[in-house]
């Protein structure tokens, strides 16, 4: 017998969306007792990848196993050793929290003394006890992704899958979010976390996939992914205003291997011990002069930005 410490599989997963292809060919296993963050911009397949793994939707090519057993959509138990907390809220809006998590416990089989409980017990987990008989309609979006969280909890999963659990909320409910989960983690639970914030998985992850476009671009810790571009040196260059045809002009020195334009700013990559900064101030100094010059250690953004050619999240955003 083989035995494997993976608590989920995923080989040569394939899904597609009529023409697009969601998840192409995807690679991924999820050990016993880690905390994998996995990383993606918006529409790289994260959440079809999370669909797939708890059977809500069905795969066009490749194989998924779970606690070691090919997996298997009517088992109640696969089902009942997942904790899925969804993208989107779903909670209902005319039962209490208590009630909620009474709801969801219930679903999982939890009755009598064991599910009260088990809801006293996630409520408090979830800094939610003063609130347990208020409607989550009064909730702030920080309260609400809370509850949706503990929605996920109540029957004690194994394995638990979280998808983009911290957007659009306040940094407290953040920081509690992620002290939770990586408290859970320390007991034992193995978690799927999924986030387009580099950030987060920087701090909490033991290890992290990247995808995009439905492919797994990269996969390792933190450090060794970063160490995995180390042959390459980030500068960024702020100038006074814009400038056509900077870009071009830059890209064209010695060393650079890309620039990625965001409004004044210009980010500059090359390879390490290039030595051309001086190259490039002269450069920008030309045309107009320079604001700022950062040259930040590199993050996971950076792995990304050098794997694609595209920034993982859109400026813009908060
Ligand atoms: N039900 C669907 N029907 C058609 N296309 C879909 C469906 N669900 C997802 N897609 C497409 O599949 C691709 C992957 O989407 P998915 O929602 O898995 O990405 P994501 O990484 O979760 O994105 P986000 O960060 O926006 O949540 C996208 O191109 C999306 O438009
Ligand atoms: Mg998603």
């Amino acid at each position: 017998m083989v035995i494997t410490a993976a608590k989920a599989r995923m080989q040569n997963i394939v899904k597609r969306y009529g023409d697009t292809i969601a998840l192409d060919n995807v690679n991924m296993e999820i050990a016993e007792g880690e905390l994998l963050g996995l990383l993606g911009p918006n529409g790289a397949g994260k959440t079809t990848l999370i669909y797939a793994l708890a059977g809500l939707v069905s795969v066009d090519g490749g194989s998924i196993e779970l606690f070691g057993r090919p997996q298997d959509t009517h088992l109640i138990e696969h089902k009942r050793r997942i904790g899925l907390v969804t993208q989107e809220i779903t909670v209902f809006v005319d039962l209490t929290a208590r009630e909620n998590l009474e709801f969801f416990g219930g679903v999982y089989g939890l009755r009598g003394s064991l599910l009260q409980q088990r809801v006293s017990e996630t409520l408090a987990f979830v800094g939610l006890e003063e609130r347990a008989h208020q409607f989550p309609a009064k909730f702030s979006g920080g309260m609400k992704r809370r509850l949706n969280i503990a929605c996920a909890l109540v029957h004690r999963p194994e394995l638990l899958i979280m998808d983009e659990p911290t957007v659009g909320i306040d940094p407290q409910s953040r920081h509690h979010i992620l002290e939770s989960v990586r408290q859970l983690r320390r007991a034992g639970t193995t978690v799927l976390y999924t986030t387009h914030y580099v950030e987060e998985v920087q701090a909490i992850a033991d290890r992290v996939v990247i995808l995009d476009q439905g492919n797994v671009i990269a996969d390792g810790s933190v450090a060794d992914l970063v160490a995995s571009i180390q042959h390459e040196e980030t500068v960024i260059l702020e100038l006074m205003e814009t400038v056509d045809g900077i870009a071009e002009r830059l890209g064209s020195v010695d060393g650079v291997k890309q620039v990625t334009p965001e409004g004044r700013r210009l980010i500059v990559t090359s390879t390490a011990g290039s030595g051309n900064l001086d190259r490039l101030l002269e450069i920008v100094r030309e045309a107009g002069g320079v604001r700022s010059v950062q040259t930040p250690a590199p993050t996971l953004e950076d792995v990304f930005l050098t794997l694609t050619g595209r920034q993982l999240r859109d400026p813009e955003e908060e």
